[in-house]
Order: C-alpha cells, then structure tokens, then sequence
C-alpha cells in the first residue's frame, strides 16, 4: 500500500507528524509531499489504487487504523475533487504529487527541461523568452518580469546577482510557502535560468524567519542542486557558473519591500531606499540585480520547459498565464486555487470558496493583503486581473483574499491596517511614520461620533497616498477608504440612525 502525506506547515500543524509516524509504525510506505492546496481537508493522506492518487481528509491520528485496513470514507480521486479539477496548474503542477526533495522525481515529471533549454540560448534569447510568456511580477507590483531582466541583462557590472523576495508577509498569503515547501527546486532552477539570462552568478533567497520549514527545504534543496550539478561552477555541467544560498530575515514586514529587503540581505537596517536608482541598476552591494518574487521565479521553469506562447495563451488582457489564487479568511473551502486570469471574483469566493465558512452572507472580500482595498458583493463581477483590478479600486497584490461575513466591523478594519502600518512603518517618511499613527487616532474620533473627522480621514490617506515613499504607507489607504465608502454604515457616527 503506497500512502502519500502532506508536510507542509499546516498539514504538520494539524497533527500530521504523528499520522505519518502511525503509518509508518505499522509497516506501510509511506512519501512525505508538498501541500495540494486543499487546506480544509489537511492533513491529506493519498492512497495509491492501481496508479491513481485517492483522498483521505482532514484526517486525524484516530482514522489511522481505518485507512490502513480500507474501511475510511474518502473523497475518491484526488484530482477529481472539483477544487482540484477545475485548476490549471503550471506554476504548482508538481506540489503536492513529489516528495519535495527528490531531484529523480522533480525530473520525472518535467523538472530541469527548462533550465536544459535556456542552457541552449543565449543571455538576450532567454530574456526574450521571459518577455514573449508575458509573466509580470506576481509579488503584487505586476511589473513585467522579462523587461526587469532586460534592464539587468543589459546593464555593464562586473558581477550581477539574482535576489528572489521570499519575506512573503501579506495576511492570508502561503503561495510562496507553499511552493518553497512542496517544490523548492521549481524556484532553483528559476533562479538559475534567471542567472543565465541576465549574466549573474550568485543568488540569495531572502526568506522570512517565520517559515522555518521552507527555511530547511530550500536549504536541504540547494545542497541537493549543488551536490548533482544543477548548480555550481557550470550549471547542469554545460552552462555558466551559479550558485545560491539562503538567507533568513528577522521578520519585518517591510523587508518585503524590495530596496528595504536589500539593505537587510547586505546586513543592514531594514530601511527602504529611495528609487532611482532602480534595484536592476544598482541593487545588492550596488551591483545589477534582479529582484523577484518566490512564484515570478517559480514559474520560469515552465515557461521554459513548455514555451513562452504556451504560458501566454493563458489568461485576460494584459495578465497572461496563470495565477495562485490564495483563499482565506472567513471562508468554506479555503486554500490555494491556480487558474488563468479572469475569474469573476465572486465565482472565486462563492463558487470555489463555498462562501464563508460561518454560513452567514458574504460582507467584503480584501483581496491583495493588508494594504489591498475591500470589495462588497456588489463588485463580485470584477474579473480577476491586474488592470481590471486597479480599474475597480484596488489591486491583486500578491493575489491573497481574505473573505469576512456580515458580522465584521469594516470601521475596526480600517482602524486596523491604520495600526498594522504604525506598527510596521520602516520611519523613514512622515506621511507614513506620522500619518499611520494619526489614521487611528482619527477612526477613534469617528467611532466616538465625531463626524468631521471623517473628512480628516480622506484628506489624511490622500497625503499619504501621493506623500509615501513606498507601498507600505502609499497603500494603506487602500483597505481604509475603500472600507469607509463601501460600507458607510459602519462609519456612521451616529449607530442608532444606521441601524
Ligand atoms: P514598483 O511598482 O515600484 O516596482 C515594481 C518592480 O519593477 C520593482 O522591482 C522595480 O524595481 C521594478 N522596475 C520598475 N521599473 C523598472 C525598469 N525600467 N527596469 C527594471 N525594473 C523596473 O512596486 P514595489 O514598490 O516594488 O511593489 C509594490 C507592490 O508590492 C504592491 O503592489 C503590493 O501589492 C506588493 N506587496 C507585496 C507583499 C507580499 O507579501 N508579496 C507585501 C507588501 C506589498
Ligand atoms: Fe518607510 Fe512607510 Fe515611508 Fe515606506 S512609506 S519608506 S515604510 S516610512
């Protein structure tokens, strides 16, 4: 009996240690993988009939014996399970099914052709490639990923690096966590090809304390990439020299900012940097770097492997390919879904998302994290892409969406990322350092009934929305006005006439 378990960091939170250490205890084979995104049904055992992967969850110690002699209630195939069914999975099309640190099997099921084949380029051709899939920066900014490359490619330094953004802070956010824990060498091997494009030779993973199981695969990964030559003095023994390693941050959420993540990765404060110059121009120790998210880097690989025109012919508008939608909060079904662009977000929340969790109506959905606005139902037609986003108001960020049913309190929510952005505010400049702080003293002045302060309110986000050096302070206005215009009842100053 071929039994298959998760050991990623929710899996393992739920008890999955100790299923695994049943199963093992009575004699059965048993494969450690990575998450397949079903979060309510973790920890997610797979049995293996007759070659196809059937699914037991959420599981606990006591269904053991049960699962073992075949008597368990499960949900049949695993990639009939409508979640799972009706996703396209390129990015995350290994996670999940492999055990996350077996190089034979990340080769078997498509690992390294892409790397093999940007090999076989040179610099320019690659850069080409990462232009023509028409991939854009999935840290949330959507900048496109293959003109970042040019601008490195083409820049005269005597060394380049490739710095991948892992301090993945957004709340309701496990994408990067996910594919670091459930196929770290996807993102390697994105490095490497990203290395071989622009010319660099060194990489650095900056990787958020609060992920110590990423930490320990990506770290275990690299010594196995290092140790059969997918990286070293000649990638995969025939293509230039790259090398990486992996280094922790100390859990500042700014460190998510790219030039504010750069001073930590070179020791220092973690302070934004005003931009020009651009990262791409003068980056880590001042020299050319490409600076991109875990999934931008992740995706390379099959973009590589499949083409670019593949990856592109996914997706709507100006947003190609495909998207790891993260579904949390308040919400049935949550976990990770990666589709092509252009989903209504209300097929997102109440089709795959099963609505809220409480069984209550839906209220808002934030989608983007802590500095992406609020949406109500009645903009659930958006469609899921970048320009039709920023169109409505708001902004796909990191494509996190956090859904809350009738009973938040949108006012107590924009007071809290008012508080979220004092608290982690780098200092730097006043709009942000002093203005977070004034934005929750003045929602206090309103949930008191002072009505003027809500003008206050707006004129206080516009300075900090043209006034901020970065996204921290620059978008926090985001979850607070649109919370204020969306759902004026609970800004209403005076309850009883609301009600
Ligand atoms: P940005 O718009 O300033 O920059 C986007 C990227 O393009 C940067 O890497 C920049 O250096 C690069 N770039 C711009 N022009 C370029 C050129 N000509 N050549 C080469 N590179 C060029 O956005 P920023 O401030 O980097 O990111 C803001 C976004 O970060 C927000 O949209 C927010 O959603 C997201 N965010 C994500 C978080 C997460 O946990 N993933 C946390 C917080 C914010
Ligand atoms: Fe620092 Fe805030 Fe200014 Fe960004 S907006 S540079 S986090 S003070």
């Amino acid at each position: 009996m071929k039994i298959y378990l998760s050991q990623d960091a929710v899996a393992r939170a739920l008890g999955a240690d100790d299923i695994a250490k049943a199963i093992t205890d009575a004699g059965h084979d048993l494969i450690r993988v990575g998450s397949r995104g079903m979060t309510w049904l973790e920890p997610l055992a797979e049995v293996d009939v007759d070659g196809v992967r059937h699914a037991y969850g959420p599981l606990t110690l006591a269904d053991v014996p049960a699962l073992l002699d075949g008597t368990l209630q499960g949900h049949g195939p695993t990639e009939d399970i409508p979640f799972f069914a009706n996703q396209t999975r390129l990015t995350f099309q290994r996670c999940g099914v492999i055990d996350p640190l077996d190089l034979d099997a990340y080769r078997a099921h498509g690992g390294l052709k892409g790397l093999e084949r940007a090999i076989g380029m040179d610099g320019l051709g690659v850069v080409e490639e990462a232009k023509a899939s028409g991939l854009r920066g999935r840290g949330g900014a959507g900048f496109p990923t293959g003109i970042k490359w040019e601008t490195v490619a083409k820049a005269e330094a005597d060394q380049k690096y490739i710095v991948c953004n892992a301090d993945e802070g957004d709340s309701g956010t496990f994408a990067d966590r996910m594919i670091m824990e459930g196929d770290p060498f996807s993102l390697i091997e994105g490095m490497a090809i990203a290395g071989v494009g622009v010319g660099a030779t060194k990489g650095y993973v900056y990787l958020r304390s609060e992920y110590p199981d990423a930490i320990r695969i990506m770290n275990e990964a690299v010594k196995i990439a290092r140790a059969n030559g997918v990286l070293g003095a000649s990638v995969l023994g025939k293509g230039p020299a790259f090398d990486m390693e992996i280094r922790v941050g100390a859990g500042a959420y700014v460190c998510g900012e790219e030039t504010s993540l750069l001073n930590s990765l070179e020791g220092k404060r973690g302070v934004v940097r005003a931009k020009p110059p651009l990262p791409a121009l003068e980056g880590f120790l001042g020299k050319p770097t490409v600076v991109n998210n875990v999934i931008s880097l992740a995706t390379i690989p099959v973009i590589f492997e499949k083409g670019a025109q593949h990856y592109a012919d996914f997706g709507l508008g100006r947003s190609r390919g495909t998207i790891p939608l993260q579904i949390a909060g308040n919400v049935k079904h949550g976990g990770l879904y990666e589709v092509a662009f252009g989903l209504p977000l209300g097929e997102i929340v109440n089709t795959i998302g099963g609505g809220t969790r409480s069984g209550r109506p839906v209220k808002a959905v934030q989608v983007g994290g802590p500095l992406g606005a609020y949406f109500s139902p009645d903009q659930f037609d958006t469609p899921f892409g970048y320009e039709e986003f920023d169109g409505a108001g708001g902004l796909i960020g990191h494509a996190g969406l956090t859904v809350f049913d009738d009973q938040a309190d949108m006012l107590q929510m924009a007071r809290f990322a008012m508080e979220f952005c004092a608290v982690e505010s780098c200092g730097k400049c006043t709009p942000c350092r002093i203005g977070a702080v004034r934005g929750v003293e003045t929602i206090d002045r309103i949930a008191a009934g002072d009505e003027a302060a809500k003008e206050l309110l707006t004129d206080l986000c516009e300075t900090m929305t043209d006034g901020s050096l970065c996204a921290l302070g620059g978008f926090t206005p985001y979850p607070v006005m649109s919370a204020l215009t969306l759902f004026p009842d609970d800004f209403a100053t005076t309850k009883e006439a609301a009600e």
